[in-house]
């Protein structure tokens, strides 16, 4: 049997989808910003971080608030990968102060920030309140997020990730509430991402739409969007994430390679857009949760470590995503047509393989520094995060989380379970 006859009949017509109000992409979008702001109020509040609060962007962007006749607050302390102590200190100082709307202006540190804190000015408290799903009690002040890195899709999901150091791991926050009201998507913004942010942040976009892609499909019952704010891959959000694969085959390698190349940056911004669609709707799986343990244990990137699992996890969901990934080998630029869906499909996972290595993605968790002793207690951490493990398109006990840990640090990309 050839790929198409299978490809046709694999997600039943049911879909959610929960995005910004208005979302603005292209170059010097950025300028469009300080009229979209003033329809908020007269006050805003950017968050953003030290660089970003020197550069000339940043300048421009607050002179053009102000001559919107608005008043300008700039947190320009945030941390990378959000500790909680940096998001109390931005609150604290501002919790008398009339704020209307909140700007996150970076990479997804920043418009995490900007959301966490348009919680916490709206509704009181710390991060903590609002771990899990669904935990924010109402609406929360306006965010318009502003990315400067091509990767989380931050400025369209349902997500915030901070660093508890009290828990020594990152949280995740996760509420339709919390969505941007307004995502402003200017990809010049990501011509200064050294190629090393270029492929972390391009990683995590992939994996962020592979995954997404390759979910668990659940039955679409009424109560689903009520009760899961990731539902698991549908109708909807499998095109979009198809067409952010078919941009990142296009151009993640070649943003890489020519920092400067405005198409291929054009291109990654889209297919990071694209990633925080899929992923804030439909939801990753295993790659990320076994990241989470792999980042804390080895303080490397949350791309770098996502974007190395994800061929491994590819080969262990393999029976139950062929048609998925026959189709993401199309995306990618493979010719598929005269081949068996099983076939197809290892030239999906090849395409992926072969994009992450031309990135300088390292190939083993034993490259970022992770000794065999680690594996059984990544795999038992892995299990803390549920609602990843439960979206995995095949049910994965500790035994499955391990294989797959233990692959990865061999770097055993051998199809022996590919039937
Ligand atoms: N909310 C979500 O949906 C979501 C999804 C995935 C990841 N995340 C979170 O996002 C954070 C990671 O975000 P990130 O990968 O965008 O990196 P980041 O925001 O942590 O930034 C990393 C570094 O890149 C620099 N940088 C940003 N833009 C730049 C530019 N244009 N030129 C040069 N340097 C630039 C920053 O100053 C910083 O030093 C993590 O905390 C992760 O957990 C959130």
């Amino acid at each position: 049997m050839t790929c198409t006859h299978l490809l046709d009949t694999d997600t039943a017509p049911f879909g959610v989808l929960r995005l910004p109000r208005s979302i603005l992409v292209g170059s010097n979008q950025r300028q469009a910003l300080a009229h979209i702001a003033r329809e908020f109020g007269s006050s805003a509040l950017i968050c953003t971080d030290a660089r970003l609060a020197a550069s000339d962007e940043l300048h421009e962007i607050v002179t053009a608030l102000k001559q919107q006749s608005m008043t300008v607050e700039v947190y320009g302390e945030t941390e990378a990968e959000l500790p909680v102590p940096g998001i109390m200190a931005c609150v604290d100082g501002l919790r008398e102060r009339r704020i209307d709307v909140v700007i996150g202006v970076g990479g997804g540190s920043c418009m995490d920030m900007a959301k966490v804190v348009s919680v916490l000015l709206t509704h009181g408290g710390e991060p903590s309140d609002y771990y899990g799903e669904f935990a924010v009690p109402g609406p929360v002040l306006p965010v318009i997020a502003v990315p400067t890195t091509a990767g989380t899709g931050s400025e369209v999901t349902a997500i915030a990730v901070v660093s508890d150091p009290k828990l020594g791991m990152k949280m995740g926050i996760s509420s339709p509430h919390i969505i941007p009201a307004v995502a402003v998507c200017d990809p010049s913004l990501t011509l200064t991402c050294p190629p090393a942010l270029t492929a972390a942040t391009g990683a995590d976009a992939f994996v962020h739409l592979v995954e997404s892609y390759t979910a668990i499909a659940r039955q679409g019952t009424p109560e689903l969007a009520r009760e899961r704010v990731f539902i698991g891959r549908n109708p909807l959000t499998d095109s979009i994430a198809l067409e952010g694969i078919r941009l990142v085959g296009r151009s993640l390698v070649t943003a890489y390679r020519e920092p400067g190349n405005d198409k291929a940056r054009g291109d990654m911004m889209v297919a990071a857009l694209y990633g925080g669609m899929a992923l804030s709707n439909a939801g990753t799986a295993a790659a990320h949760a076994i990241q989470y343990p792999v980042g804390a244990l080895t303080h490397t990137p949350h791309g770098v470590g996502v974007g190395l699992l994800l061929p491994y996890v590819l080969r262990h969901n393999f029976p139950a995503i062929q048609p998925q990934l026959a189709r993401i080998a199309e995306a990618l630029g493979k010719d598929t047509r005269d081949l068996a869906v099983a076939d197809a499909a290892r030239a999906g996972i090849e395409a992926v393989d072969d994009i992450l290595a031309a990135i300088g993605i390292p190939s083993t968790l034993a490259d970022l520094g992770v000794q065999e002793g680690d594996l059984d207690r990544i795999a038992e951490l892995s299990q803390n995060s549920k609602r990843l493990i439960d979206n995995n398109p095949v049910p994965l006990d500790l035994a499955g989380l391990t294989a797959i840990t233990r692959a990865a640090f061999e770097g055993d990309r051998s199809f022996r379970s590919c039937h």
